[in-house]
């Protein structure tokens, strides 16, 4: 690790990663591995703040992993690994518990969305959810964290946190602020069925996302059946304000094609959204289907994960102890 900029994300291993997770982070994980010291990690602890089937919370570790591998990331050159395989993780957490305010995490509106309407029985974890994501972050020192807009709200409580120790320990500068890299018109991809829903792992319906791993056919279908708009696609964004799910296939075909809203727009309006579902749909397809197959094939050696993961680990751990010697010397801890 040797330049001062350094990149840390997570995405948790509950299974399927689909096109929100792609084009809200890991697209981003892959080209800043270019420039950057990256470290991505496979969130198990966060995951576990909901009940996880331990058999099926092994198996989607390993897939999440090989989702990484698939879209593009190099284990050569990033640190990959698992959460609970670097103890620091969860000691830091602790500390960063005891600087976090209980007023701040009352307002992270995502505990409030899966809570849902019986908070008293959700998990204690799932409500300091927040602080361990800072210490995740922190733990490395990381200075730059892409991410979904989803997060957003999660890291300015990880700044929030990391400025409250240094103020509270006196050692200004020790953690940097880290800031957030969410990319523009992804930044929330929305579910093909109500485009006023993010599109995520927990909604019922397949239809409503594209995962990494369907086939040629199931995109197709998805995407032919995702809600749009009766009328023709116009010449203007403003126009589709109010067309939610519109609005998102435009998004996301602007995105996959690399083409800016305004050329997209200058292509389609005054066709139909079959037209722009059609090619969507190819593209969607050439882009996808390859991760997809890459995961499978990834799949079959686990072994070969086993080692990114152990090297991984080995890596992450190195610097985790260095700061956190540091970090326990701040705070007093023998
Ligand atoms: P998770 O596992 O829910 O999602 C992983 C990443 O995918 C992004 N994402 C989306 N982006 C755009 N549109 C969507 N529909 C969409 N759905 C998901 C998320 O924003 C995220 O970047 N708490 C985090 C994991 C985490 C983390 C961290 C991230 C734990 N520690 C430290 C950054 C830094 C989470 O649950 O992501």
């Amino acid at each position: 690790m040797s330049k001062k900029k350094l990149v840390f994300s997570g995405v948790q291993p509950t299974g399927n990663l689909h096109l929100g997770n792609y084009l809200g982070a890991l697209r981003n994980f892959v080209s800043l591995q270019k420039d950057m010291d990256c470290i991505y990690c496979v969130v198990d602890l966060h995951a576990i703040t909901t009940f996880q089937n331990p058999d099926e919370l092994r198996k989607n570790v390993f897939e999440t992993v090989a989702s990484f591998i698939a879209t593009g990331l190099d284990p050569d050159n990033s640190i990959i690994f698992n959460q609970s395989s670097v103890s620091g993780h969860a000691e830091l957490a602790w500390i960063l518990n005891c600087v976090s305010r209980i007023g701040w995490l009352n307002r992270m509106t995502q505990f409030k969305d899966k809570a849902g309407s019986d908070k008293e029985k959700a998990s204690v974890g799932l409500y300091i959810y927040p602080n361990l994501m800072a210490a995740d972050i922190l733990l490395y020192k990381a200075t730059h964290v892409p991410v979904g807009a989803d997060q957003k709200q999660h890291l300015e409580l990880s700044r929030d946190i990391a400025q409250k120790f240094n103020n509270d320990f006196k050692c200004k500068d020790f953690f940097p602020l880290p800031e957030p890299l969410i990319p523009k018109n992804v930044s929330r991809v929305m579910s093909l069925r109500d485009g006023t829903k993010k599109m995520s792992k927990s909604e019922e319906s397949d239809y409503s996302r594209i995962n990494l791993r369907d086939t040629a056919d199931d995109i197709t279908k998805k995407v032919k059946k995702a809600k749009s708009d009766s009328e023709q696609i116009p010449d203007n964004i403003k126009s589709l304000e109010k067309k939610p799910e519109a609005l998102n296939l435009i998004n996301i075909y602007s995105e996959i094609s690399k083409n800016t809203l305004d050329n997209v727009l200058i292509e389609m309006s005054g066709k139909e959204y079959s037209y722009l579902k059609t090619k969507l749909a190819e593209l969607l397809v050439s882009e996808i289907t390859p991760v997809g197959k890459e995961i499978e094939k990834l799949l079959k050696d686990r072994s070969h994960l086993e080692q990114i993961l152990k090297k991984g680990r080995e890596k992450a751990n190195i610097i985790a102890e260095e700061n956190l010697k540091n970090i326990r010397e701040k705070v007093g801890l023998i």
